[in-house]
């Protein structure tokens, strides 16, 4: 299993024009209360998403294990005059979530759900969603939705290639996207392929390499449900369409699962 870890100093340029990512922020904005909330961002990354959320007036708190991420996530923060009290980022795993404090909102966006590859992990990372979330908080996610002729391919190549320039190391780079798909793991092996030339023509290679599993609709409830978390609304896009066959999102938004009869909460 190999998790996802970003070239922190590409992250930014390199989704800068990723359409779903120009989306995703109003819709989630558009979800929220007026009221102030609480707001939980597991896999803050960069706090692309998390910073927005800040300055519409929510208070939130962004937790990452990559520090180079947070690092770089805390010079924007600092850059657009956010104080601790309305972004807060703390270095953690999102596995061993420890916060002693329950949210409004908690939040996983970008596909990043989707790092957590095994029944083992899934368990743990929703473990510490249900126990950071007020009784009546909402759990958001935002996975992409299965697109079954992709996924009959065991290998893809040369996928979305793209070019960014990164400023701040005045370097334009190529990304090659490849993906070996394992269907028993239920796990896609993709590696990133980046190319780049320096001043004096010289040719540079880099990779990054991270699984991200893929999770169907009834699964995804099936998941959360033993885990004590119940599926209250599922979107298949931004545009706030039901979730069809064809929809690129499956957006779903989260509750913690009634008491049965006789249960006694353990919220
Ligand atoms: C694709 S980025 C998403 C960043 C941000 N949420 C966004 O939407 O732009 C995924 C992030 O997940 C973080 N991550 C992956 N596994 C994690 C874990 N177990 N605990 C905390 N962060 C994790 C990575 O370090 C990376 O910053």
């Amino acid at each position: 299993m190999k998790r996802y870890r970003a070239f922190a100093q590409y992250y930014d340029a390199e989704y800068e024009r990723a359409e779903m990512l120009e989306q995703d922020v109003p819709f989630f904005l558009g979800h929220l209360p007026r009221k102030r909330q609480s707001i939980l961002e597991l896999a803050v990354g960069t706090a692309r998403a998390a910073i927005p959320l800040a300055q519409a007036g929510h208070r939130v708190v962004g937790v990452d294990y990559a520090a180079d991420m947070l690092e770089l996530a805390r010079e924007k923060c600092a850059a657009v005059g956010l104080r601790e009290r309305d972004l807060k980022l703390v270095h953690q795993d999102a596995l061993k979530l420890d916060l002693g404090e329950t949210f409004d909102w908690i939040t996983i966006f970008f596909n990043t759900l989707l790092n957590f590859t095994t029944v083992e992990e899934f368990d743990a990372l929703l473990a510490g969603v249900k126990r950071h979330l007020k009784p009546r908080g909402k759990f958001w996610i935002d996975i992409f939705n299965p697109d079954l002729h992709r996924l009959a391919r065991d290998h893809d190549e040369h996928i979305e290639p793209g070019v960014f320039y990164v400023p701040s190391l005045d370097r334009t780079v190529q990304r090659d996207t490849e993906i070996v798909r394992d269907p028993i793991e239920q796990v896609q092996h993709i590696t990133y392929h980046y190319r780049w030339f320096d001043r004096d023509g010289a040719e540079h290679h880099e990779k990054v390499q991270f699984d991200l599993t893929y999770i169907f609709p009834r699964e995804l409830q099936l998941l959360l449900e033993r885990n004590g978390l119940t599926i209250e609304r599922m979107y298949g896009n931004y545009d706030g369409s039901a979730l069809k066959a064809d929809s690129p999102r499956i957006i779903a938004m989260v509750k913690h699962s009634p008491a049965r009869r006789g249960q006694t909460a353990r919220r």
